[in-house]
């Protein structure tokens, strides 16, 4: 069967299914952090090795101090309660996005985390933070040109695996498949680098409906895809 190892996830609509309950927009993105516990069980019980979650965008900002406030203290709240699982389960946490731009309290949570659960061998469970494709790339870019300057590389050396390693996601494989909830059909600055060959897939649940059966269904579906990677089927 065709190896499903990384999956990403663009985690949408929880402000839409709490609004349409009548509940304020935070409510869905408390639901939705208990979902990140179910959800990685479940995708580390499917045979995923890399699940990565984008958590806040760098585009993310742009929302209301409240809503932005809310969503910092996230962190803190899933591994209060799930950090001992997850150390269970054998699961490493793992984070892209430019984290020098967190409040401190959000970013040592997260580093502390990363840290406690850095020897686990079991799935990688990668938080994508103040995370934007663009931005990384904008950093990558950086961090070579200070090389090139430095005398420590030639233009002319530079590979694509030069870009890659220099990627927030260097210790990662590519996206094998792209899953994104609640019915938008767009990328939003998500793993742009990494999602070159892809499967995508949009589901209408929103992230807090999500449901392992639904990952599983998404999976399935994925085995079935022919990646030709540019190539021609060989039957
Ligand atoms: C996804 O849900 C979570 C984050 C972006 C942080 P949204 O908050 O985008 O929910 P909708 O898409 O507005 O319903
Ligand atoms: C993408 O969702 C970001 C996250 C899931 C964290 P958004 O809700 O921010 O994306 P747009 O604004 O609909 O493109
Ligand atoms: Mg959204």
């Amino acid at each position: 069967m065709k190896e499903c190892r990384h999956v990403a996830i663009i985690m949408d609509g929880n402000g839409r299914w709490a609004k349409a309950k009548g509940m304020p927009r935070t409510a869905g993105h408390k639901v939705g952090a208990d979902n990140v516990r179910t959800i990685a069980i479940a995708a580390n019980e499917l045979g995923v090795k890399y699940l990565t979650l984008y958590a806040f965008s760098t585009e993310n900002w742009k929302r209301s101090n409240d809503e932005v406030n809310y969503l910092m203290k996230l962190p803190a709240y899933l591994f209060k309660m799930y950090m001992k699982e997850f150390l269970e389960r054998g699961f490493r946490i793992r984070l892209i996005g430019d984290l020098s731009a967190l409040p401190e309290a959000t970013r040592k949570v997260l580093l502390d985390a990363a840290d406690e659960s850095k020897d686990n061998t079991g799935l990688s469970l990668i938080i994508a933070i103040n995370y934007g494709s663009r931005d990384e790339i904008r950093r990558a870019v950086k961090s070579i040109a200070e090389k090139v300057k430095a005398g420590e590389l030639e233009p002319e050396e530079i590979e694509e695996e030069t870009i890659s390693d220099a990627l927030d996601t260097r210790d990662f494989p590519d996206v094998d498949l792209l899953i994104r909830t609640s019915g938008e059909q767009r990328i939003s600055n998500y793993l742009l680098w990494q999602i070159a060959y892809a499967e995508l897939e949009f589901v209408p649940e929103s992230w807090p409906e999500f449901t392992p059966e639904v990952l599983a269904r998404c999976i399935e579906e994925y085995t079935h895809r022919d990646r030709r990677f540019g190539g021609v089927t060989n039957e």
